[in-house]
């Protein structure tokens, strides 16, 4: 049976990738993302995870020069227009699996890069219409976006890599969030100066500090020592996690 505020949240998600008006910090956090990606990981890395796909613009960017390709989406719509990409452009070795990351096994060693891309890792929470539950203390250790990347770092080898584009909780990042999803016809509907910024239409996406991402990588294990924030503007970074090879 389909969930009705699910169906809610991946039309707001639909509408956010198929609008043509994207903020412009936002648009130019995601065009640096992609070039840091060309520059430093596509043809390097051959296993590929792509957490929240989407409609698969990195398997398109990757998909050429690896050998495998994975893409893990939740909502079928938004699945079925990346398996109708990848396929157009003759990716053989590109799926898209149909599911809720923070609920899937993987085995351990079977990528060599996993990425979550454009905003992505903000998204992942207990899903609940009581905004009361995300707490400060809750977003330094979020226990669905904990769940995801603890199941996508443990499934990479030795030396492997987990790289998560995130916005920075600054005034300037809010402000674009509230445009971008207002411009794609929601309705915010948290105060300004809040941590996350929630819609009427189940949108969520929380912003963070150096502290709340480490606090939550270090919950399964992954140390400073292996944390890198790239900046990518001023309202983003790329974060980078260094598996122990
Ligand atoms: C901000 S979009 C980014 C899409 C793509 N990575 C890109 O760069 O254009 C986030 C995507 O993650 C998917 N998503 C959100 N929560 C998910 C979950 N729990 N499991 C799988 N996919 C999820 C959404 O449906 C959406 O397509």
């Amino acid at each position: 049976m389909t969930d009705p505020r699910r169906e809610s949240e991946d039309e707001a998600v639909r509408k956010t990738l198929e609008s043509e008006y994207v903020n412009p910090l936002i648009q130019r956090a995601r065009d640096r993302q992609d070039e840091l990606l060309r520059e430093r990981f596509v043809g390097k890395r051959k296993r590929i995870a792509d957490i929240g796909c989407g409609r698969g613009p990195h398997g398109s960017m990757f998909g050429p020069h690896c050998d495998l390709y994975h893409g893990f989406e939740i909502a079928p719509r938004i699945a079925k227009a990346a398996r109708a990409r990848w396929r157009a452009e003759g990716l053989d070795h590109a799926q898209v699996f149909v599911t809720d990351v923070a609920e899937i096994e993987l085995e351990r060693s079977t990528y060599d890069l996993a990425i979550c891309m454009y905003f992505t890792p903000g998204n992942f929470r207990d899903p609940s219409d009581d905004l009361s539950l995300y707490t400060d203390a809750y977003l330094d250790r979020n226990p669905r976006f904990i769940a995801v990347m603890s199941r996508f770092y443990r499934a990479l080898e030795p030396g492997g890599a987990l790289l998560l584009t995130v916005y920075k909780d600054v005034p300037e990042a809010e402000a674009a969030q509230h445009d971008f999803y207002l411009r794609t016809g929601q309705h915010v509907v948290t105060p300004a100066g809040s941590r996350f910024v929630a819609t009427a239409e189940r949108f969520w996406s929380v912003r963070f500090t150096r502290r709340s991402m480490l606090s939550n990588l270090g919950a399964f294990g992954a140390g400073a020592g292996q944390v890198t924030f790239h900046d990518l503007n001023e309202i983003g970074w790329l974060v980078e996690v260094a598996h122990p090879g």
